[in-house]
């Protein structure tokens, strides 16, 4: 790895932007020198993946490749690492197409709390890259630099053995790096060199809106599909899917406040998650509207570093009794720190808060006032009917078991 060998003085409370090139996206991020790349990985781009154990090159844990070789990215800072080009384990596969190291740890079960696990693919993923010929009795020692605290060694070495054995010939590569949604803190004013900046400086007041809202390729990292039924007509509901300014206002802590002409809308969303509040500025396009279907592209930044860019669909469908059945889905892709929320509970929040926005707007189709608009959305609520739904579908999985189970057992007898 060569590193650039540049000098620079700033002060303390100053920002420098460095560019780099991260699991194939180019991301712009503006940030105080002493910023370890590992601190950059994890709280300013949300790839939590890359652990951090003891911060000063000895666990290993959090080894990425730099420019294809692996580096400790607690020993480097991000600013040294401008033009870079990092890979992270996010990088290494995807979760429906997994890299064959990650598909042999799992076999071994090379893993057991799974802390050091990141360490040892990307480690491992350097090892046979340089060395596709390693010996299997030689493995305990190159891997020797990434340590588990769980002692998990054999396993680890059975996983990347079979892989060595399998992939004489060449490792396969990275499988996860194509464009994916990262959001850097690129500072107003500041153009960024690539897409994702260029699209993150476009929520910022004043300035107009891009050719498109490009998605990430991605696996999203929330996927929403919930069908509501409605009491107004679908008449009524057509009316309300018409009226865009309608439609946001009935969606909780949603406020439109501008409307930037060809389809484009700039707003503002607040949801506070317990004690975290994340205040939303973004945009939005409307791709298709008609009576029974609107589709929309959105993307905002919270002012907290974090970022979101959806995909959504709201389908009307006539019901018989003269109600309308609402769909709504949604591709939520989420960086920063609301990605560390965990893509569990963030599900539920959202699934929560579009089944609130389907009262709403029926609600609103019935000529009343949407009633979520008034109220930042009532996140603490949705927070706490979340986990009481949780704990509601945790006691029916036990007593469900419970019941498999005494039948099962009189099956046996
Ligand atoms: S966290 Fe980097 S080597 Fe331990
Ligand atoms: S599996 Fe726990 S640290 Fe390695």
């Amino acid at each position: 790895m060569n590193l650039p060998q540049t000098y620079a003085r700033t002060e303390a409370d100053q920002t420098v932007a460095v560019t780099m090139t991260v699991n194939g996206s180019e991301v712009t991020m503006s940030l105080p020198a002493r910023v370890t790349l590992s601190d950059a990985l994890r709280d300013h781009l949300g790839l939590t993946g890359t652990h951090v154990g003891c911060e000063h090159g000895i666990c290993g844990m959090c080894t990425v490749l730099v420019d294809g070789e692996a580096a400790r990215a607690c020993l480097l800072f991000a600013v040294q690492l401008d033009g870079a080009e990092i890979t992270t384990v996010e990088g290494l596969g995807r979760q429906d197409d997994l890299h064959p190291l990650q598909e042999s740890f799992g076999k071994h079960h090379g893993l057991q709390c799974g802390f050091c696990t990141p360490g040892f693919l990307m480690s491992s993923y350097d090892l046979l890259t340089h060395e596709p010929d390693v010996r299997r009795e030689d493995l305990p020692e190159e891997l020797s630099g990434v340590l588990c605290r769980c002692t998990g060694y054999r396993n680890i070495i059975d996983a990347v053995d079979e892989v060595a054995e399998a992939h004489r010939d060449g490792l396969p590569g990275p499988g996860n790096c194509g464009r994916r949604a990262l959001v850097g803190r690129t500072p107003a004013g500041t153009s960024g060199s690539g897409a994702v900046p260029a699209e993150a400086a476009v929520v910022e007041e004043g300035s107009g809106h891009p050719d498109e809202i490009a998605l990430p390729a991605g696996e999203p990292t929330i996927h929403i599909d919930v069908t509501s039924q409605l009491s107004s007509s679908p008449e009524d509901v057509a009316r309300v899917l018409r009226d865009v300014r309608l439609l946001a206002r009935c969606l909780p802590g949603a406020e439109l406040t501008d409307e930037l002409g060809d389809d484009w809308y700039r707003g503002r969303a607040r949801i506070s998650l317990g004690p975290i509040r994340l205040a939303f500025t973004g945009i939005a396009q409307v791709l298709e509207q008609s009576d029974e279907r609107l589709q929309m592209n959105a993307q905002g930044k919270d002012t907290g570093g974090g970022g979101a860019q959806a995909g959504i669909v709201i389908v009307a469908t006539p019901l018989g009794a003269g109600g309308t059945s609402l769909q709504a889905k949604a591709d939520v892709f989420l960086t920063g720190r609301i990605a560390g929320f965990g893509r569990s509970l963030a599900g539920d929040v959202s699934r929560r808060m579009f089944a609130d926005f389907a009262r709403a707007l029926d609600q609103a189709a019935a000529g009343e006032e949407p009633d979520v608009s008034a109220r930042p959305p009532g996140a603490f609520t949705l927070l706490l009917s979340t986990l009481v739904e949780r704990v509601r579908q945790r006691v029916r999985r036990v007593t469900g078991a419970q019941r498999g189970g005494s039948r099962s057992r009189r099956r046996g007898d």
